[in-house]
C-alpha cells in the first residue's frame, strides 16, 4: 500500500470536497509531524488522508472509524495504521500507543479548527497568527462541533505546548494552502 492507493481509495468513499481537504489537512500535519521525529512520512501521510474516508458512507458512532478500519483490513492495510485510525475516535476504546495515534489525534480537531478559523479570513492563512486561534478557541460559539477538550487531551498526551502544536499545524497547512483551499 502506497500514498496514491491510500488516496484513490479515500476519493472513491468521499465526494464531499470539504471532508477531501479536511483529510488533506491532516495528512499535511502528520507530514510536518513525521518529518519534526524522523518518523516514516509516507505511512503517516497514510493515516492522515485515509483517517476519516468511511465517514461519507458511514458516519454514525461507532460505525465510523469501525467500519472504515474493516475495509482496511480486507485491503490489507497493516494493524499500525488501522489502531492509529481507530484511536482518532475515542468511543473506540481503542489505546493511542504509538506517536503516530496521539500525533493523528492531537492534529485532527485541531486541523478542522484552523480552517474554520482561516476560511473566513480575507487572507485566509496566510497571515493568520497563534493569538487568532486561541481567541476563537475560547469563544464557545465558534465552531462548537470542534472538541476543545479532544484539542486539550491530544497536546497532553504528545507532550506538547498548545502554542507550539498550533504554530506548528499552522506552518504545515500555510505551505500547503492552494491544496487546502486557504
Ligand atoms: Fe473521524
Ligand atoms: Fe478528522
Amino acid at each position: 500500500m502506497n500514498y496514491t492507493d491510500a488516496l484513490n481509495l479515500m476519493h472513491e468513499y468521499t465526494k464531499s470536497e470539504a471532508l477531501r481537504k479536511h483529510m488533506y489537512a491532516v495528512e499535511v500535519a502528520m507530514r510536518a509531524y513525521a518529518r519534526k521525529y524522523g518518523e516514516p512520512e509516507e505511512l503517516w501521510a497514510i493515516v492522515g488522508v485515509l483517517h476519516d474516508f468511511d465517514y461519507e458512507k458511514f458516519p454514525t458512532i461507532p460505525e465510523h472509524p469501525t467500519k472504515g478500519s474493516e475495509i482496511l483490513k480486507e485491503k490489507g492495510y497493516t494493524e499500525d495504521i488501522r489502531s492509529a485510525i481507530l484511536g482518532h475516535a475515542s468511543y473506540t476504546s481503542v489505546q493511542r500507543d504509538t506517536l503516530m495515534a496521539k500525533v493523528l489525534y492531537a492534529c485532527d480537531e485541531l486541523c478542522g479548527f484552523i480552517s474554520a478559523v482561516a476560511i473566513i479570513r480575507p487572507n485566509k492563512i496566510t497571515d493568520l497568527e497563534i493569538s487568532s486561534v486561541k481567541k476563537k478557541l475560547k469563544d464557545k460559539a465558534f465552531a462548537k462541533n470542534v472538541s476543545r477538550e479532544d484539542i486539550n487531551l491530544g497536546i497532553k498526551e504528545l507532550d506538547v505546548s498548545l502554542d507550539d502544536h498550533i504554530m506548528f499545524v499552522i506552518e504545515a497547512m500555510k505551505a500547503n494552502r492552494e491544496r487546502l483551499g486557504l
